[in-house]
């Protein structure tokens, strides 16, 4: 293909695509939603346009094909430049997210007439207006907030998903703010910034030093250097000065729901096919958000919500806001663990044990260790439920498409990567920020299929959810 070709390409991939999305919405008399309005809660239910499969497929070919499109006409060392500064982005979110600019707007509505001046959003953290009117700025620049009338801003679609939805005027507003369920994803974009940021500062340090470079403890990776601690992760959320980011961390998981399809766990396994009663032991729940999707659809199912002593409170307080029956009724069990030891007493054999970002959080030695303990407390029909982004190679790999299910790269029109690149950016960027957090990171298909055979499970289907072409497919494994 010649340069002008390869543009033609790429032009006609957008133009295209974006009239399938036109189609679709005009044959359900819809209208896509505007950037300059408050994002409408139907976005996270199966009737949000962008849930539609069809609309799904083409969104990631806009994507893809607009990103390819500006690196390929940008001049390159202005995309050099303002990519080696794009981490001034997320201090910018993390300033409006610590400065609560989304829940102050809340009613200030997205109309020019409304709005708030800088200095009156300013007012609420004492931070100086100024300083904050710039942040705004870039902030509105790229597409979260609108800036009204000079220093007056609004939310839009992107801002008002940082929008916690509750009261500022609430006594101890900010140290609840994450407590509990959420509207938005505030905590993601308050943790992004204040942690993970510092991590990954902080990871090249322990790549390029000889005795860390091959490490796969989780000491190896950026998180003791940034939180000046001696603790990792899940330790240090274990102390009083890291209560704060391990509940923010927890809504954070909780706010990832809002990245898959909705329904997506339940989409990933044929749950009708379990007995009533049966047993879904959530290995590593967080707050048990993924097993309270299952459990809403499939009432019959009892749940053992496990994790780490310091999560299952928060996790009882997350199930009695979101699904108070199963609570009264007794179908919830939550249970202390450390799955990198036996499994605990369940209440009885379990019918699947279910790990939504579990695997991606450890080496492949400890996995393996984790998988082993289970398989220990399985019974011959237990089902192994693995949720986890597997990761495509850039490049177009025989090995891979025979391995995947489903996978991108048969599908994806020449000139774009194989991998959908600009779509499916948060994959490659999911495992970079493992690896400064946590030192270890997703895996590509083959990666996973040693470790569960290490553990003595078979992979047996990778179910992809139909509305999703970048999210977390379910793996689905059986005693080998
Ligand atoms: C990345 S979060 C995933 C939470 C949830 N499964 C999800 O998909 O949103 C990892 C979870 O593993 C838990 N965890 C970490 N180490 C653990 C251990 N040794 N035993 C039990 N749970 C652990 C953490 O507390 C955290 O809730």
């Amino acid at each position: 293909m010649s340069g002008n070709s390869d543009l033609q390409a790429l032009s006609d991939i957008i133009t295209s695509s974006v009239d399938q999305i036109l189609s679709v919405c005009k044959a359900k008399g819809k209208d896509f939603p505007r950037l300059d309005k408050p994002i409408h809660p139907s976005e996270f239910t199966p009737e949000g346009i962008r849930n539609d499969p069809q609309v799904s497929d083409a969104i990631a070919l806009v994507v893809t094909a607009a990103f390819q499109l500006i690196q390929t006409v940008r001049s390159p060392p202005v995309t050099l430049v303002t990519e080696s500064l794009k981490s001034v982005l997320p201090t910018c979110l993390g300033i409006a997210e610590r400065a609560d600019v989304a829940e102050i707007l809340r009613d200030a509505g997205p109309k020019v007439s409304k709005g708030k001046h800088v200095n009156e959003i300013a007012a609420h953290s004492g931070i100086d207006s100024r300083k904050l009117a710039r942040v705004l700025r870039c902030l509105a620049t790229h597409h979260y907030f609108i800036e009204v009338s000079p220093d007056v801003f609004a939310n839009n679609l992107l801002s008002s998903l940082m929008d916690s939805g509750k009261d500022i005027s609430e006594p101890n507003f900010r140290e609840n703010k994450h407590v509990g369920a959420q509207r938005g994803m505030a905590a993601m974009a308050g943790f992004g910034p204040s942690v993970t940021m510092k991590c990954l500062a902080e990871w090249p340090e322990m790549l390029f030093d000889p005795k860390t470079t091959s490490s796969d403890e989780a000491s190896g990776s950026g998180w003791r250097r940034a939180m000046k601690t001696d603790k990792d992760m899940w330790d240090y959320f274990a102390t009083p000065e890291g209560r704060y980011n391990a509940i923010r961390f927890n809504a954070t998981m909780a706010n990832a729901n809002k990245l898959h399809p909705p329904q997506a766990a339940v989409k990933g396994f044929d749950w009708a096919s379990l007995p009533k009663g049966a047993l879904v032991v959530d290995v590593g729940a967080g707050r048990g958000h993924v097993s309270l999707e299952v459990a809403r659809a499939f009432p019959d199912l009892q749940v053992a919500v496990e994790d780490r002593s310091v999560v299952i409170a928060d996790a009882k307080q997350y199930w009695t806001d979101c699904l108070p029956s199963h609570v009264k009724e007794g179908k919830v069990h939550f249970i202390e663990c450390d799955f990198l030891q036996p499994q605990p007493k369940l209440p009885k054999t379990p019918d699947v044990f279910l790990l939504r970002q579990i695997i991606h959080d450890w080496s492949d030695r400890l996995c393996v260790q984790l998988l082993t303990h289970l398989k220990a407390a399985a019974g011959p029909h237990t089902k192994l439920l693995i949720i986890d982004c597997i990761v495509e190679y850039a490049c177009v790999s025989e090995t891979q498409a025979a391995l995947t299910v489903d996978s991108n790269a048969s599908k994806v029109p020449k000139p774009l990567l194989p991998n959908l690149a600009g779509a499916n950016l948060h994959a490659y960027q999911a495992d970079i920020v493992l690896g400064s957090v946590l030192n270890a990171g997703e895996r590509t298909v083959d990666g996973f299929k040693s470790i569960y055979e290490a553990a003595g499970w078979k992979l047996v289907e990778v179910r992809k959810n139909p509305a999703s072409k970048l999210w977390w497919p379910t793996m689905v494994c059986e005693p080998a």
